[in-house]
């Protein structure tokens, strides 16, 4: 596939920056308090969930425009969830977007802040320019995508191939640096409220981005591997604290875990996510299997493919770094993370989603025409055949 390399891919590959950081980050005790520092008012748009507003925002009587997501429609964002929202929240209403949620509420944001498209269609197949026009707070309350920091707003969209229609669906990111919040507020009291399954698949998502930051081979600088590094040491430590005190010991180290999930955003923002996210992509947008889980479902099959492909590049560090954590030795560092992973959250085989016999092929086909800036970013490089390979041990 690296053969094929598309504009885009080779644009990020050419980038020289070191590392992208552009919000400024804040740390606030809990919503009341960061209310209080940004003056919130009615020129605000807050876009949350009632389920989060009811508890953390409600008694304080701000006069924003409280506007809660699952109006438009449950799960992850989808071309029409986001037309509906644009419907829904005239742009002429609002100069500064709040956005208190999860990925996909921070991804949502992200959309407010800019020109509204002719279609969203358009905007995410790259037919409609990305253009800034309003100031986006990030307040993330899970511990995962680590949006807040990234340049990326992740869709459900109509699949293309050469322009036409295929009639599957898959997922697509609008990537942009335009679209990078000004702000991030990290409140970890936000986060008391997340139920454990959403919590695990979320903290599994910024395991993956600060693994395949790490081993990104040619996009890595020694600054993102500082942070792939410390958000892999602070999760999995955290992973090991739950494994042996109970689910309830997430709350003790959730400040760890939005702060390491915010870590792993800006590594993968320079260093770039891989073939995890790549394949996961059309098990999101066909099955809607949420974005974590999708990722997970993946991710040990991927690993062990990279380890038996070239068990000694930099694989190597990440294992030596893994047996540091876990205690465990090297050989066995891939299995053991799996395990402990298990034991945070049972892995779900694809079967279990609806995967079919048909998507063996079709899902291949479906990453290479629209993964490609993933796809180019993996650690050891994969044919057609070697997707389908990966899809079927994890079926
Ligand atoms: N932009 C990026 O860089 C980027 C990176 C990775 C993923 N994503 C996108 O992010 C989305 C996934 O984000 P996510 O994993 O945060 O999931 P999510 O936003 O879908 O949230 C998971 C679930 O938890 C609930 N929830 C969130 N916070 C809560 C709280 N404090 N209390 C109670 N319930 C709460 C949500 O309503 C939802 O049901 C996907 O759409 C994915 O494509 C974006
Ligand atoms: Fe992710």
């Amino acid at each position: 596939m690296a053969k094929k390399m598309d504009a885009f891919s080779a644009s990020l590959m050419a980038d020289k920056r070191e590392i992208i950081f552009a919000p400024t980050v804040y740390k606030f005790a809990d919503f009341g308090a960061m209310a209080e520092e940004f003056k919130l008012g009615e020129r605000d748009v807050v876009l949350t969930n009632e389920f989060i507003y009811i508890p953390f925002m409600k008694e304080l009587g701000l006069k924003c425009q409280f506007v809660f997501q699952e109006k438009f429609g449950a799960g992850e964002p989808s071309e029409e969830m986001i037309q509906t929202m644009f419907d829904a929240i005239p742009y002429e209403s609002y100069d500064r977007v709040i956005a208190v949620g999860g990925g996909a509420i921070m991804d949502l944001c992200k959309l407010l802040g800019i020109k509204r498209p002719d279609t969203v269609h358009n905007l995410y197949f790259k037919r409609f320019p990305v253009v800034p026009e309003k100031e986006v707070i990030a307040i993330p309350t899970t511990c995962g995508t680590g949006s807040e920091v990234t340049n990326i707003s992740v869709a459900i969209v109509k699949d293309e191939k050469d322009g036409v229609l295929t009639g599957r669906e898959t997922k697509l990111g609008l990537v942009s640096d335009d679209i990078i919040p000004t702000k991030v507020c990290l409140v970890p009291d936000l986060l008391k409220t997340l139920p454990y399954k959403p919590f695990a698949c979320s903290a599994i998502d910024a395991l993956v981005h600060a693994t395949e930051s790490f081993l990104s081979p040619a996009r890595k600088t020694i600054t993102s591997e500082l942070f792939s590094e410390k958000a892999m040491d602070m999760i999995l430590k955290g992973f090991k604290l739950i494994d042996e005190k109970g689910q309830d010991a997430r709350f003790e180290y959730m400040d760890e875990f939005l702060t390491a999930s915010m870590y792993a955003g800006i590594a993968f923002l320079k260093a770039g996510c891989g073939p995890v996210h790549g394949m996961s992509f059309p098990l999101g947008g066909t099955y809607h299997v949420p974005h974590g889980e999708s990722n997970y479902m993946l991710f040990g099959a991927i690993m062990s493919y990279y380890d038996a492909k070239n068990p000694t590049g930099e694989i190597l560090k990440f294992k030596e770094m893994v047996a540091r954590i876990l205690g465990c030795s090297v050989e066995n560092a891939i299995p053991e993370m799996n395990a402990l992973l298990q034991r945070i959250l049972p892995l779900r085989p694809l079967r279990d989603c609806g995967f079919t016999e048909e998507d063996f092929k079709a899902f291949p086909l479906s990453v290479e025409a629209n993964q490609q800036r993933l796809m180019t970013n993996a650690y050891y490089p994969f044919e057609l055949e070697d997707i389908e390979g990966i899809y079927r041990a994890c079926y």
